[in-house]
């Protein structure tokens, strides 16, 4: 049978996707890459996929969002477009979400249907630095990068932020990174200094950073060592 036909079988890689798969060096046959997207193989070839087996339940998928501004962060909802509204309905089953954006924020979201691999990418004890631009309503005050280095205490939880680090780029816009992901935590952190954002975009997650190719609402494959940095 033909590798990317025998891909393509399972319900999460269309036959586009199988031939970019192989194409990219991220299909092995019996323990060796193959790059030929014609390869026949026989049906008891062992075929792994960024070396995760490929077998008859779900091999796993990774893919990077450039979510737009309107989206929700969910598989679903009654009253909003979610972000999976923005991916092949092919590649819906078990898909779900490493680290939420809000509604009025934009930028990188990766999608998986690998728990393991979306609960280290979000387990805060790993620590892995999420960066985001930032525009503010009012100029960034000088003590800002300061209190966000020292942790703003959040009340409603009772809990004091990790260090975070603030550049400034301009009177209203700065670089943030935050090694956590709280609820509406960059909002709350400007609010408690006296400042309101309008708008946030999420540039990197650890070592995977949004593609520029990709226009708002557009999504990629993350590639074998994107996938393999996390
Ligand atoms: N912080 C926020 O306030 N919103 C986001 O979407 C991400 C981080």
């Amino acid at each position: 049978m033909r590798l990317d036909r025998l891909i393509s079988n399972h319900p999460q890689y269309s036959h586009r996707a199988a031939r970019q798969l192989i194409a990219c060096g991220r299909v092995e046959v019996n323990g060796e890459i193959v790059r030929d997207t014609q390869a026949v193989v026989d049906r008891f070839a062992a075929v792994s996929i960024d070396s995760i087996p490929l077998r008859s339940g779900y091999p796993s998928l990774y893919l990077m969002l450039h979510k737009p501004v309107g989206y929700l962060s969910a598989t679903s909802d009654p009253a909003h477009p979610t972000v999976l509204d923005l991916i092949d309905s092919a590649l819906h089953e078990r898909l779900h979400i490493g680290g939420r954006l809000d509604r009025n924020s934009s930028g990188l979201l990766l999608l998986t249907n690998d728990g393991l691999w979306s609960r280290r990418l979000t387990e805060p004890r790993i620590k892995i630095p999420k960066v985001y631009h930032v525009t503010t309503a009012e100029p960034i005050a000088a003590i800002a990068a300061e209190r966000f280095a020292s942790g703003i205490h959040f009340a409603f939880e009772g809990l004091t932020t990790s260090p975070a680090q603030l550049q400034l780029l301009a009177t209203h816009m700065a670089r943030v990174t935050i090694y956590e992901g709280r609820y509406h935590q960059i909002k709350r952190m400007f609010h408690a200094v006296g400042n309101r954002v309008v708008s946030l975009h999420r540039e990197r997650m650890g070592d995977i950073v949004l593609d520029p190719e990709l226009a708002p609402g557009d999504y990629r494959l993350l590639t074998r060592s994107e996938m393999l940095s996390v």
